[in-house]
This record gives structure tokens, C-alpha cells and sequence, in this order.
């Protein structure tokens, strides 16, 4: 079973305990999810529970009493050792485990939680619990709550809430830590040399679903747990269906082809990337033009991406360059302020330019706060990703010109993960290569 670095996650808890300021926290774990019949798909720690644990079993929980002394505060409750159940799923680490190897200050086996929790929590006020994540112990932690709230009331004593935890440690996994950045800086690095791969052998290949062994099968050599996401392995109009995960079409020598991808490491630290890149080895004058705007978007909502910007106005530098350049080439008519303000543009580009990236791949965290942009800080990390995709699906808003065959079935995206910085932002994922004399050949 997997373990990493302790302290870390010692450290995580010291703060999240000095936030709870007297209350309880429930994290719970994930669960295995059904695939089909008895086969599981691969299991997948909730982020929270990972980030302030490093345990990696499901159906765990971990409660934080921050109203104890030290040494009382942090309880797991996790599987018991169980021979019988360990030779058919697996090893796990017992209830000794956890508190030799995970530090808590002291484990119980999870079918304990039902009867122990109202004693752990009885002199605890406002608990602290993320609903919709976990039916099964979602039951019992409210059924335990609304016996207090009875008891509160027949004492009279003031009303008890139920707060959830993202309050807390969104804020603090939107700023990563220097052990985080050189995760990340790994997660991107594998992601990107997966990228490489597919540049370098793409005249070899034949379908979507090769380049897809190619990318995944080298996450896995190198160690990361898989991708981390589903991967698009999109070729020629394909691209423009923004999700497209089939991966099954052949590949055809006149068509650019999209790969959006990236690794999860062992530890959930993400990278996701995507480059589009001529199947054939030469972009057409169409693809070229386009390929050209958004590239220049790109770079310049990079440029962007520092210290006091906001993703606000990632967007919109984005944004501008892609209008301008659709309106130079008359796909788009009109004022440029005019057609961002209506939106007439969203028939070519129909998504915000990122996202932040950490633990989850759309990681947590705010962007805005009421009426103000969140300002970049150092130690945040966002995907910079325009595109531009150009189809007959969505019709052409009135007023717009119709869409030349020509360009028709042109899908492209350039995605970057982006480590803010002072003054010029690190580009994590650097070594996926994107100007278009890297691109032919
Ligand atoms: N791969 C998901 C995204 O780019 O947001
Ligand atoms: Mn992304
Ligand atoms: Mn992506």
C-alpha cells in the first residue's frame, strides 16, 4: 500500500487545526465505485482526505478535534487488519497502522465510527463535514448531529451548524507548498514527455487509440498511477467535441490532431496539457492561421500570468487575441468589445481560458471573491489553455458571418500548467514543445 513523506501531512494538519478554532472536523475517505457487475474501477482518495492524511484506503475516516489538547486530536477510523479480506483485496494497515504509520493519535476500526463519534464530539459545537461525498457515513454523522441539536434545544442551549471543511483548505491547497511545486513539477514533467512522445512518433501511428497506449503506458512507466484524467486523443473535427474521450478514429495525413492529457502521480499531484499537432507532418494555410492565433493567446495570457493578475484577466487578454484574430480572417464581424460583450463569439470559443491545478486536475479554490478577482500569489498553479474550434454544431449567432467549408473541422487547444511567480511565470510543462517549426517535419 502506498505511503509517503509523513511530516507534510503533519504539518497540514497543524493548520487546519489552528483554523477549526474549537471545532470538529469529519473527513471521510472515498469509496470504491462500481464499474460493472462485482469490477471496481481503480480507486481514487478523496482529495481532502489525502491531503491532510496520506492514507490511501477507502471507506476511512479522519476526525479532528480541535478543542483537545495535542496527542487527543486527530483520530482515525480505518478497515481492520483482516487475513481473509487482504489475500482477495490487499494489504491494509489495521487500526496499529494507522497510528504507528499515519500518526493519528489514536485509530479505531471504522465499525466503531457509528458508536464513538457522539462520544468524541458531545463537547464539540459546530462540526465541521463535506455532505454528498459519502452516503454511507453521511447517514450516520447526521443522524448523530440532529440527536445533538435535539439534546441542544431540550437544554437550551444555542443553535449548532453544520460547516463545510472547503472553507478551510480550499485556501490553503489553492498556495502550494514547495513539497507541492516539486510534485508538481514532476506530474507536468512525465505529462510533458508523454507529449514528446506522440510528436516524435505520430508518423508511425494509425489511430487515436495508439496514441492513447503510447501516452498512458508511458505514465505508468514512469512510475505515476495513471492519467489523470480521461485522455482526448482527438484527430481532425473531433477536436472540436470538447470531452471526446472514444479515441477510436483513424488518423488522416491532412488532419491536425489534439491530445489533451496528463498524469496522476502516485501521490494525486496532476499535470494536464494539451498540444495539437499536424498528423501529416505540415500544417495547411488554415490550420496555420489558426494555429498562429491561438498560440499567440496563449503566450500572451502566459505573459499574464503573474503575481496581481487574476484569471480574469488571463481570460480576457485570451480572449481579445482570439477575436481579433477570428475577425481578421472573417469568421468574426464587428467591434471586439461588442462581440466579447455579447458572446457572439462563443460558437468558436466556448470555454474559459483555465483553471486552477493541484491535487484535483479542476483543483479547488476560489477565483472570485464577490465582486473582486482572486489576485494571482505565488504558489498558485493554473492550466493556460485557449483554443479555437470550428464547427456547424453550434449555430452561428445572428450577425456573425457563416463559417468558409475551408475552415471547417479546425479544432484546436494549447494548454500549459502554470506555476505564478513574481514576475515571469514558471511554464511547468515547458518541455511539450509548441511553436510550429517544432511541429512539422
Ligand atoms: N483536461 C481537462 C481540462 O483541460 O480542463
Ligand atoms: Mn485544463
Ligand atoms: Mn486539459
Amino acid at each position: 500500500m502506498f505511503k509517503t513523506n509523513t511530516k507534510i501531512f503533519e504539518e497540514r494538519r497543524e493548520i487546519f487545526l489552528k483554523k477549526l478554532n474549537g471545532k470538529a472536523a469529519i473527513i471521510s475517505s472515498s469509496s470504491l465505485v462500481n464499474h460493472h457487475a462485482d469490477c471496481e474501477y481503480p480507486f481514487r482518495q478523496d482529495s481532502n482526505f489525502w491531503y491532510l492524511t496520506g492514507f490511501d484506503e477507502p471507506d476511512s475516516i479522519a476526525l479532528f478535534l480541535s478543542n483537545k489538547p495535542k496527542g487527543e486530536r486527530y483520530i482515525l477510523f480505518v478497515a481492520p487488519k483482516d487475513i481473509i479480506s487482504e489475500v482477495w483485496h490487499g494489504f491494509r494497515w489495521g487500526v496499529e497502522g494507522a497510528e504507528r504509520e499515519f500518526k493519528a493519535d489514536k485509530a479505531h476500526s471504522i465499525s466503531d465510527f457509528k458508536r464513538l463519534l457522539p462520544v468524541y464530539i458531545s463537547d464539540s459545537e459546530d462540526i465541521v463535514y463535506s455532505q454528498n461525498k459519502h452516503s454511507k457515513f453521511e447517514k450516520i454523522v447526521l443522524e448523530i448531529f440532529s440527536k445533538q441539536i435535539e439534546a441542544r434545544s431540550k437544554e437550551g442551549k444555542e443553535e449548532i451548524n453544520i460547516e463545510s471543511p472547503e472553507i478551510y483548505l480550499n485556501e490553503m491547497r489553492l498556495i502550494k507548498s514547495d513539497f507541492e511545486i516539486s510534485r508538481m513539477r514532476e506530474a507536468t514533467q512525465i505529462s510533458a514527455e508523454a507529449h514528446e512522445l506522440v510528436r516524435e512518433s505520430i508518423s508511425l501511428k494509425k489511430n487515436e487509440r495508439q496514441i492513447q497506449g503510447l501516452i498512458e503506458g508511458f505514465f505508468l512507466e514512469k512510475g505515476a498511477r495513471g492519467p489523470a484524467y480521461n485522455s482526448i486523443v482527438a484527430s481532425g473535427d473531433n477536436a472540436c467535441i470538447l470531452h471526446y474521450t472514444l479515441n477510436n478514429s483513424d488518423l488522416n495525413k491532412g488532419d491536425l490532431l489534439l491530445v489533451d492529457a496528463g498524469c496522476s502521480l502516485m501521490d494525486y499531484y496532476n499535470g494536464d496539457i494539451t498540444r495539437t499537432i499536424p498528423i501529416g507532418g505540415k500544417f495547411s494555410k488554415e490550420q496555420k492561421i489558426i494555429y498562429e492565433i491561438v498560440l499567440e493567446a496563449q503566450k500572451n495570457a502566459i505573459k499574464h500570468s503573474v503575481k496581481g493578475s487574476n484569471t480574469t484577466n488571463v481570460h480576457n487578454v485570451a480572449l481579445r487575441i482570439l477575436v481579433d484574430g477570428l475577425k481578421e480572417i472573417g469568421l468574426l464581424r464587428g467591434d471586439t468589445d461588442g462581440i466579447i460583450e455579447n458572446g457572439s463569439y462563443k460558437h468558436l470559443y466556448m470555454h474559459r481560458t483555465g483553471h486552477w491545478l493541484g491535487l484535483d486536475v479542476h483543483d479547488v479554490g476560489a477565483y472570485r471573491m464577490g465582486e473582486y478577482d482572486v489576485p494571482l500569489q505565488n504558489g498558485m498553479i493554473l492550466t493556460v489553455e485557449p483554443g479555437i474550434y470550428i464547427s456547424d454544431r453550434i449555430p452561428v449567432p445572428e450577425g456573425q458571418p457563416s463559417i468558409d467549408e475551408k475552415w471547417k473541422g479546425i479544432g484546436i487547444r494549447i494548454e500549459d500548467d502554470i506555476l505564478v511567480k513574481e514576475k515571469e511565470p514558471e511554464i511547468l510543462s515547458i518541455a511539450a514543445l509548441k511553436e510550429i517549426s517544432d511541429l512539422e517535419y
